[in-house]
């Protein structure tokens, strides 16, 4: 660009993108005659008359109004996935190195996971993944539910069982059981009513008995949480649990800090923060109340001292809420006043919309009898289903293995589902797609690994695997087409941790998928004649599957051995 205009265009973006009519499309002209104020097509051809692109590009056209269509040469592509093979990183960058706590999962405590926290957690946790992988600094922050004037009652309960009692253990494995029971018990109001009242007091007073029994009801309940956790294959420890109860201490700094700011003010005796552009119906404006008429901190208050921790003390650059869609006002709201009480700085808080999950009827996915569907029966249905097919597919194989394969292949399935629909639209449940081998599902992709992986297995017990550091050479236009797929990989990695979008990293390995199988069909790779094209093919095979590996795990889904 300084060459064809001068040294002040050195910096100027040469627009290029994916071309239907060659490789790529540089589009600069169009903007830089505007600039220049020079027809574009003058532009294009003095662009081209600069091009040192010898090396890369087989040809250079300019088209229509102005257009650079770039082909690029077979032995480049070729050269380029020899290093990508080499390279550890597969070709995915490290962008400047960003500090993101990201809040996902959040269960509540005594309660039952639903199929919208299994949504929050497999995006969320794919997103931790992808963005610790291009070199981020990730804080998972597991926001769990676990304060609140129901703990009154739910700690009433539990000292009226036992804490070694059955109805207990219901903690662990049925938690809305023992919900209903410490529920039940508190509507019959009396005594017990009375004392959970009480008790809320206590725990916000901070007295040590209360406290303790507190602590034990969240400890059965975290067994609840990473039992989920542990079947799903997820990152998050207890090392990453971050509740509400944790900004306790700082609510009433908060709304003494928003009312000497001006931000909050009292109405109709609650402390409310009013924010222009946040209007409800007949223009009224829509609170966020911060403290109730009676005293009391509420889920919003506790929002905006978590805002204000991820930005000053954990120094966020982003944060991501991977939160439900229905929270969406209530975290513009949050953002808004945080910015206003100046606590932001240069930090971003991005809300990663989770959609809905729906079931055949349309609604938000409930068993027969409308009870939340428990999400364990649920992920053991999947594996069941899916040991079905595997048991009929490949009765030869071990049980154990077989056993392993349902395990990843059911899971797989179920979080693959999750990811692969752009986070914000809603979908419907739907065991039999999810499970399909073809489509784009999880069991699709793990099957395409598995197939290049018996084809490497095949190649090493002929005594014919390629030596390592062998040249992958493109000469078929499925190979050239494989091969060019193969680079997009850094380029999508990048741009799921930059949009927060690992739906894009499905599509990208889906489309991998189907082009290695149209290669695989025009391209004979053990059946190869000539020795040096075989192992060159062979060479495309690994690092088709290097990529659909690492795709899969920064997915959080697992890619077995053998299917
Ligand atoms: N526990 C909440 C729920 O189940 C989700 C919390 C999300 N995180 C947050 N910072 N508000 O709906």
């Amino acid at each position: 660009m300084a060459a064809a205009f001068g040294p002040e265009y050195a910096a100027a973006d040469p627009v290029i993108r994916p071309s239907q009519f060659a490789d790529f499309q540089a589009n600069a002209a169009l903007p830089l005659a505007k600039r220049l104020g020079r027809k574009p097509r003058d532009i294009a051809t003095a662009i081209a008359g600069q091009l040192q692109v010898e090396d890369i590009c087989r040809e250079v056209e300019i088209s229509g109004p102005g257009f650079l269509n770039l082909t690029l040469r077979d032995d480049w592509i070729g050269l380029q996935a020899d290093r990508q093979l080499a390279d550890a990183r597969l070709g995915v960058p490290t962008p400047t190195p960003q500090r993101i706590p990201i809040d996902y999962s959040a269960p509540n405590v005594a309660k039952e996971m639903h199929v919208g926290h299994l949504r929050t957690t497999v995006v969320g946790d794919s997103l931790a993944r992808t963005l610790g992988h291009l070199g981020h600094t990730v804080i998972r922050q597991n926001h769990i539910g676990d304060w609140g004037t129901p703990f009154g009652m739910l700690i009433e309960h539990l000292l009226e069982v036992g804490e070694d009692s059955a109805d207990a253990a219901l903690l662990a494995t049925d938690p809305n059981a023992f919900y209903q029971a410490a529920r039940e018990k508190f509507d019959g109001g009396g005594d017990f009513a009375d004392r959970a009242r009480l008790r809320v007091v206590s725990l916000q007073g901070g007295d040590a008995d209360t406290l303790t029994i507190w602590t034990d009801l969240v400890d059965l309940s975290k067994g609840y949480f990473n039992r989920i956790y542990a079947q799903l294959g997820v990152t998050l420890t207890d090392a990453d649990l971050m509740g509400e109860s944790r900004y306790n201490d700082v609510l009433a700094d908060i709304c003494d800090e928003l009312e000497a700011k001006g931000l909050a003010v009292v109405s109709e005796g609650a402390l409310c923060v009013f924010l222009e552009g946040f209007t409800g119906r007949e223009g009224k404006p829509v609170p966020l109340i911060i403290r109730k008429s009676d005293g009391g901190y509420g889920y919003g208050t506790t929002d905006l001292a978590t805002i204000k921790y991820r930005a000053q003390q954990l120094h966020a650059d982003r944060i991501a809420y991977v939160i439900g869609s229905p929270q969406h006002l209530h975290l513009q709201m949050v953002f808004t006043t945080a910015r206003l009480a100046g606590w932001l700085g240069g930090t971003e808080p991005i809300h990663v919309q989770i959609g809905n999950v729906l079931g055949s009827d349309g609604k938000i996915l409930r068993t027969r009898s409308g009870a939340p569907v428990r999400l364990g029966a649920l992920l053991d249905e999947a594996v069941e289903r899916a040991s079905a097919v595997v048991d009929t597919a490949r009765p030869e194989l071990d049980p154990a293995v077989r056993a392993e394969i349902a395990q990843a292949v059911g899971i797989g399935a179920v979080k693959y589902a999750d990811l692969s629909v752009a986070h914000d639209t809603e979908y419907t449940f739907d065991f039999d797609r999810m499970l399909a081998l073809s489509g784009n599902t999880g069991p699709y992709l793990q099957y395409a690994a598995a197939r290049i992986r018996s084809i490497l297995r095949r190649a090493a017990e002929q005594g014919v695997a390629a030596e390592p550091g062998t040249a992958i050479l493109i000469d078929e236009k499925a190979e050239r087409a494989l091969g060019l797929g193969l680079l997009g990989f850094g380029a999508t990695v990048e741009e799921v941790g930059e949009l927060l979008e690992p739906h894009r990293l499905c599509a990208y390995l889906f489309r991998l998928a189907q082009t290695f199988t149209a290669f695989y069909d025009a391209c004979p790779v053990l059946k190869a004649e000539d020795p040096q094209v075989r192992a060159s093919r062979l060479q495309l095979c690994a690092l088709t599957l290097a990529v659909l590996v690492q795709g899969l795990d920064l997915l959080g889904v697992t890619s077995p051995e053998q299917m």
